[in-house]
């Protein structure tokens, strides 16, 4: 997206707003999707809805043929109304409600991901009542370390994702005895922002091993295996990325080992770089010696560089070859100190009314959105080719006290 484009989009949708670029996401899953076939891989990339869940972003994937990775009631929802097919859907989350899987189960979804031995109860409770069959996977907790931030860390010993390596083959028979279960699956997920291919060669040596331990003790049920998302992408030139090619061949060969089908559940990869966030400069100020530029957009807006430190590369849209001649802090206009876009950037000189794009801004940007400091939150975009248009509507001072009473609706 060229920055022309980008300050008319920001003149006629007003800022803040979210832009994304369907032709990226398209070359994205043909990059992944295209390694993962020539290692000669029977798989299916799901797309994990929680990067990005606007309607017509799960509509370009959906397009392509990619499936969906869900985590709660809502995101069922979503991708069910956005045409996919309750078999393309796995619902994945350590802490799925009785009445999400319900839905899960009324709607026939392909896989629901367990995370306990206390949720394959649930969900065998709920087939049970229902009549249904559930087709069951069992998130593993494989030990294996990813180097990435401590918050999206999830698959060591003792945090609460996945079931313990040493417990699965027990649950496993557990779930041979619940009539309303089958299990299709085995996976893991390694946490988010992997840049390297070593922790996915590590957890598929650990998969490989305990299907076949399943395979001894008699499951003969098993069709596919999930090996996850958290494929890391490069925010600025220069930085490390995990190498698609370099992915596919650690995590194709189990696939050809077992014959099962390898599902890959791939959120930022896909579309992290095709979103930027534009904002326009409201005021500058110095204050102890810091350059600031105070931004229309804030922490509930984008909400990565303050929670994780993340770095997003920020230009001002227009003069991408004037000189970096300043240093500052882009900071946003919510009462907190940690409301940050970006500190110390080399930048040209910005005046009032400048227009700033905030780069990989696609994935975890708008879904992670809040209206704190009871700020509407910003509308999206989306950029086909020739054309762009609204996909989601600013949100209005109406939408910011929806559903409250300012007289209590008295219960007791
Ligand atoms: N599958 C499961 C079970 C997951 O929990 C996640 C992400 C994914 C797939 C997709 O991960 P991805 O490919 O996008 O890395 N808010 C954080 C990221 C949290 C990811 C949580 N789980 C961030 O902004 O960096």
């Amino acid at each position: 997206m060229d920055d022309g484009l980008l300050a008319a989009i920001a003149a006629t949708a007003g800022t803040p707003v979210y832009v994304y670029d369907a032709g990226a996401i398209r070359a994205r899953y043909a990059e992944l999707d295209g390694a993962l076939r020539e290692d000669g891989a029977r798989h299916h990339v799901h797309y994990s809805v929680k990067a990005n869940s606007n309607a017509a972003i799960l509509g370009v994937l959906r397009e392509l043929g990619a499936g969906v990775d869900v985590v709660s009631g809502g995101e069922l929802r979503r991708a069910l109304a956005a045409g996919f097919k309750p078999e393309q859907v796995v619902f994945s989350g350590v802490g799925k409600t009785p009445s999400e899987i319900e839905d899960a189960l009324r709607a026939g979804i392909g896989l629901i991901n367990a995370e306990s031995a206390a949720e394959i109860e649930a969900i065998a409770c709920v087939s049970a009542r229902l009549s249904a069959k559930a087709r069951v996977g069992i998130r593993v907790n494989p030990d294996v370390t990813a180097e990435t931030h401590p918050y999206t860390r999830t698959a060591e010993r003792g945090m609460k994702f996945g079931v313990p390596l040493d417990e699965v083959i027990g649950l496993a028979r557990r779930i041979r005895e619940l009539p309303a279960l089958d299990l299709a699956s085995v996976g893991m997920h390694l946490g988010s922002q992997i840049t390297g291919d070593a922790p996915y060669r590590a957890g598929a040596a650990k998969l490989g091993t305990l299907v076949a331990e399943l395979r001894a003790a008699g499951i003969t049920t098993l069709t596919s295996l999930d090996v996850g998302g958290g494929l890391g992408i490069a925010y600025a030139d220069g930085e490390p990325a995990l190498d698609p090619a370099a992915f596919a061949d650690a995590v194709a060969p189990l696939g050809r080992a077992t014959g099962l089908e390898i599902l890959v559940e791939p959120g930022r990869y896909l579309v992290g770089n095709a979103g930027v966030l534009l904002t326009r400069v409201l005021y500058t100020k110095v204050s102890g010696g810091h350059r600031m530029l105070i931004v229309d957009a804030g922490m509930n807006d984008l909400l990565r560089p303050s929670l994780y430190q993340a770095v997003h590369p920020i230009w001002a849209v227009g003069a991408r070859d004037a000189a970096a001649t300043d240093v500052v802090d882009v900071v946003g206009p919510i009462c907190e100190t940690g409301d940050f876009l970006g500190l110390a950037r080399r930048m040209p000189p910005a005046r009032a009314g400048a227009l700033l794009a905030v780069g990989g801004t696609g994935a975890y940007g708008f879904t992670m959105s809040s209206q704190y400091n009871s700020r509407p939150r910003p509308s999206e975009v989306l950029v086909d080719g020739e054309h762009w248009g609204v996909i989601r509507e600013r949100e209005s001072p109406e939408d910011l006290v929806r559903g409250e009473h300012g007289t209590p609706r008295w219960l007791a």
